[in-house]
């Protein structure tokens, strides 16, 4: 069945569309909306975009596939990506990763039964002088250590009790 957005949705990604001269070129911010909509990028959210810009769906397919910022699986309601380059590897990466699928009863890749939590390893975030750090959705927590993680983690678990 052919994917269907809201009427603000559709509104941006027209005007993802207009602000280039070739629609292509709005692929990425097209893909960034689908995921931010969906949760992730679905099957039928190619496919509209891939209408939508008038190429081939495969081109969508292929652009999913190289970038790792987006996921064509579901994602828990906290996306918390640690970095695992040097810098923050150096600085205690793989502690905060230990201490994570510990607290949250998930290997990297996995989310939460609640759906609350999806942890991941990431490349470099261009913070490495606060290393360790971690990106959850699109705040940047920095200087991590395993009770800065717990405080967060309730802090987290507190809003979405707030917002359930
Ligand atoms: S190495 Fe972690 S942010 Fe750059």
């Amino acid at each position: 069945m052919k994917k269907e957005y809201p009427a603000e949705v559709q509104a941006r990604f027209e005007a993802a569309v207009a602000k280039y001269p070739h629609k292509k070129a709005a692929t990425l911010t097209c893909l960034w909306i689908a995921q931010e909509t969906d949760g992730h990028v679905t099957l039928e959210a190619m496919e509209y975009i891939a209408d939508l810009l008038e190429i081939p769906v495969t081109h969508i397919y292929a652009v999913v596939g190289f970038y790792s910022m987006y996921t064509t699986k579901p994602l828990g309601k906290y996306h918390i990506q640690v970095c695992h380059t040097l810098s923050c590897e150096l600085m205690g990466a793989e502690g905060i990763i230990d201490h994570l699928k510990q607290r949250l009863g998930i290997n990297v890749g996995e989310t939460t039964p609640d759906g609350l939590f999806t942890l991941s390893g990431v490349e470099c975030l261009a913070s490495c002088g606060t290393a360790p750090m971690c990106q959850i959705n699109r705040a940047y927590y920095e200087n991590l250590t395993p009770e800065i993680v717990d405080q967060i983690l309730d802090q987290l678990r507190k809003e979405a009790t707030v917002h359930a």
